[in-house]
């Protein structure tokens, strides 16, 4: 099990009171020491937390692999595309949402979304699709030919019976598997929930970030990465 970690509110915490630190690109150097499989960060269009800067500074340093979940906005692939991370995990986006709401609509957004993801293979840019883990979805992905989906653990993370969720998130991880994509899965995973899902043996990667950042305010950066990875 890879775990790529979520390093968006270290850029929050910048925000806040719109300075220089803390800095994410700093933040990413002790997840790396730490051990994780790589970091990954969102590009938003209203630029809340993480900066075009960061991006293009985190592809250049980082020792391991970059992650940057964009939405299907035109100025953000641009700056994509130029500076060519390892992978980009499609999601959707709306300004007035808290975090990502849900995993993309692949049915109603089909030509958007091809056109995006033929952009960034021909740019050699790895790309998932963050999704529900919905078999009639889960089947309709082959035509996107993307390399991976991340199921969204949302819905999981809320429950309270988790019984339905985790099979729910099962077969969908079975189906794309047997369609030859990577599984990966994220959004609401913490170190009380992330078990289950970590247990799922057709999930290659959890992103993860939150809780871990929550975390790390307490017992540091390293040491919460490193209690993550231990636990999946
Ligand atoms: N995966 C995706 C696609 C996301 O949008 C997010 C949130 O940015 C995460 C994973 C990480 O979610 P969390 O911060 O709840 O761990």
């Amino acid at each position: 099990m890879r775990l790529g970690v979520n390093i968006d509110h270290i850029a929050t915490i910048r925000e806040a009171r719109g300075i220089d630190s803390p800095d994410p690109v700093q933040a990413a150097v002790f997840v790396e020491l730490a051990g994780a499989y790589g970091i990954t960060v969102h590009l938003r269009q209203d630029r809340r937390h993480i900066k075009e800067r960061d991006v293009k500074l985190l592809n250049a340093t980082l020792k391991t692999h970059l992650n940057v979940e964009i939405s299907l906005n035109k100025e953000i692939l641009e700056i994509i595309t130029s500076i060519k991370p390892g992978a980009c995990c499609l999601v959707p986006e709306r300004i007035e949402e808290i975090t990502t709401e849900g995993g993309l609509n692949i049915i109603k957004f089909i030509e958007p979304i091809k056109k995006v993801v033929k952009e960034l293979k021909e740019n050699g840019i790895k790309t998932t699709l963050f999704i529900e883990p919905d078999e009639e979805l889960i089947k309709r992905v082959p035509e996107f030919e993307v390399d991976a989906i991340e199921i969204n653990t949302n819905k999981y993370s809320e429950c309270k019976d988790i019984t339905n969720e985790v099979k729910r998130i099962k077969n969908a991880a079975v189906l794309a598997k047997s369609f030859g994509l990577e599984v990966h899965a994220g959004h609401g995973l913490n170190y009380y929930n992330a078990k289950p899902i970590a247990e799922i043996s057709e999930i290659e990667e959890l992103n993860i970030g939150h809780s871990i950042i929550g975390r790390a305010v307490f017992v540091g950066l390293e040491r919460a990465v490193k209690e993550m990875i231990e636990l999946i």
